[in-house]
């Protein structure tokens, strides 16, 4: 809680091409949500590094995942949206918090066993000490609500249980965070694999739709989406890849579930996935014309990446303040 108002954090990584799972599972509820909080989305770029990176590719692809949650249509004007790097106070609680989690803890989060079996060559501590970066991106700002996909479930929790630690060696320091998990989008899944996540590292192109997939291409992978032989649309586990396309046309279009099943009803799979495909298109299509248009609008860009920078690292800078005195730091003398 800021001024009376409740506070909203989350973010992304700027690697690799964003996906309908990024999108549905947290920057639409981001755009949802952006009125009724204070709001910091953040583009974690100090998070993209536990991978080598090439430095202009990182560079680039961070300005894109800013103007995208701008184009998704998040307000800079109301909302701070900047660069995790531009604002220290992450790094430095990052670093602070580190010395109040265990490694126990650390060598349990399913993600880090995840990625240090995928990039075997280069398990180096950030990717272990990953989620404690996270835990001080949303404590930094006293965020009382993080909207995430569910595959960021467990690293909340963490951040929970860091945040009561610490108060309960300080004070009330720290609000203590609540997940925020969309109705439909929390989990899509993959469209070659529906037993797996929509995922940005895929290496099949046709298992996700990416956010600047053009109309043909959307509606093409729709259609070579894996589903089953029942031939009958029910939203249940025993159909995954159904369930799935009926999680993606609900939370494009704001149905519930039922509606759509009945929807549906007596529908082939071919028409089905039609309708799907078309229902993403509308979504994101006018997304990638705003995207086109700030692109080239880089006077309009650079001054929210400035002004939202020095926005962010005033209340970062609150928090810091606070937690150097409690640990035990010298003040600074002015
Ligand atoms: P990242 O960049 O992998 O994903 C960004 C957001 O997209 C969600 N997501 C999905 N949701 C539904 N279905 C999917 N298939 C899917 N794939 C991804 C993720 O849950 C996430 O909400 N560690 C985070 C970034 C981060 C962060 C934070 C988030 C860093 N600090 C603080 C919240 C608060 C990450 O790597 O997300």
């Amino acid at each position: 809680m800021i001024d009376n108002k409740k506070v909203l954090f989350s973010g992304m990584q700027a690697t690799g091409n964003l996906t309908l799972g990024n999108y549905l599972g947290a920057l639409k509820n981001w755009v949802t949500l952006a009125d009724d909080y204070l709001t910091f989305y953040c583009v974690v770029d100090l998070h993209s590094i536990t991978v080598r990176q090439d430095p202009a590719e990182l560079r680039k692809r961070a300005r894109n995942l800013l103007m995208l949650y701008i184009a998704a249509g998040i307000d800079p004007q109301k909302n701070c949206i900047y660069y995790q790097s531009h604002v220290s106070g992450h790094s430095e609680l990052a670093w602070m918090l580190n010395c109040y989690t265990y490694v126990g803890e650390l060598n349990r989060m399913t993600q880090f066993k995840d990625k240090a079996a995928k990039h075997a060559d280069n398990i180096n501590a950030g990717l272990l000490t990953y989620p404690v970066l996270m835990a001080a991106d949303i404590l930094l700002y006293q965020a009382d609500v993080v909207p995430v996909g569910i595959d960021q479930k467990q690293h909340l929790e963490l951040t929970r249980n860091i945040a009561e630690r610490f108060n309960s060696i300080y004070g009330d320091v720290f609000t203590v965070p609540d997940i925020y998990l969309g109705k439909a989008g929390r989990k899509i899944m993959s469209l070659q694999d529906p037993s797996r996540k929509m995922s940005k590292s895929d290496e099949n192109p046709n298992a996700s739709i990416y956010l600047m997939d053009d109309k043909d291409t959307i509606i093409r992978k729709f259609k070579r989406a894996v589903t089953d032989s029942v031939g009958e649309i029910n939203y249940t586990d025993e159909q995954p890849g159904i369930k799935n396309l009926l999680d993606i046309y609900c939370s494009c279009t704001g149905k519930d579930t039922e509606a759509a099943v009945s929807e549906f009803s007596g529908c082939g799979y071919g028409d089905f996935k039609l309708a799907v495909g078309e229902a993403v298109a509308s979504e994101l299509i006018p997304l990638q014309q705003r995207f086109e248009e700030l692109s080239k609008d880089k006077a309009y860009v650079d001054s929210v990446i400035k002004e939202n920078a020095e926005k962010a690292s005033y209340y970062a800078e609150k928090t810091m303040r606070k937690v150097r005195k409690k640990i035990g730091f010298p003040e600074r003398i002015r």
